[in-house]
């Protein structure tokens, strides 16, 4: 977005403020000129709230946290897989891949999540990933045990397939900031979960892939699954 020279010179706070001289608390949100165009920026997730002090509201932190995750989205979604998998152009060994890379990340949830449970600063915390840890520990082979004859493997060939590097990495990562930030772990549980706000896209994309690949009902546990996600409400 460009912003005339003009305009700028005329509001010197707002200037300073697009300098990162001045936080956007200083500012006049309701002011004629600059007023409006801070509200499409933060319209537009561009700006985000003085970080240094030490307390927010609840709307303040779902703005932080939504703009945090959709520029993850932004990164996560520009991985040249997606377009492919979108477009059915993946071989059927990287599909097989993806989902038991899938099973594996939920594997890992309920581990993690107890991790939580006993490290967390607060009684009320730990409790929160308890509950987690129990609900979780069973979704991998309830909704994403990656199971179809067209893959041609057995239930205990699929079971003891060792997780992908990629897998480990991110699973001891989420673990290791389990016990030293659960706040953090909870952003990027969040990152997760929220992903139910493209159900729809979701739902569509299965299908195609269930037809390009004939895979009738593969992906009935993840519809399912999402499902859950809403009506346990994880995405709120
Ligand atoms: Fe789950």
């Amino acid at each position: 977005m460009e912003v005339p020279a003009r305009f700028v010179e005329k509001e010197p706070l707002f200037r300073d403020f697009l300098e990162r001289r001045k936080p956007i608390g200083h500012l006049n949100l309701k002011s004629e000129g600059s007023g409006n165009l801070i509200q499409l920026l933060i319209g537009q997730g561009c700006i985000t709230y003085d970080g240094t002090r030490d307390a927010y509201q609840m709307d303040e932190l779902e703005y932080v946290l939504h703009a945090l995750i959709f520029q993850w989205y932004g990164i996560y979604y520009g991985h040249p897989f997606w377009a492919r998998l979108s477009n059915c152009q993946v071989s059927i060994q990287e599909l097989f891949g993806w989902a038991l890379r899938t099973y594996h990340l939920s594997r890992s949830a309920g581990v993690t999540a107890a991790r939580g449970a006993v490290y967390a600063p607060t009684s009320q915390i730990r409790a929160a990933f308890l509950a987690s840890a129990i609900e979780e520990y069973s979704h991998c082979d309830t909704f994403f045990f990656p199971r179809h004859p067209v893959f041609g493997l057995e239930d205990s060939w699929i079971k003891q397939l060792v997780p992908l590097a990629s897998s480990t990495a991110f699973d001891n990562q989420m673990s290791i900031i389990a016990e030293d930030d659960w706040l953090a772990h909870t952003c990027i549980a969040y990152f997760q979960e929220y992903t139910v706000a493209f159900r729809e896209n979701a739902f569509a994309l299965y299908d195609r892939l269930e037809k390009a690949y004939g895979l009738d009902g593969f992906f009935e546990g993840w519809k399912q699954h999402i499902g859950y996600d809403l009506e346990q409400s994880h995405a709120d």
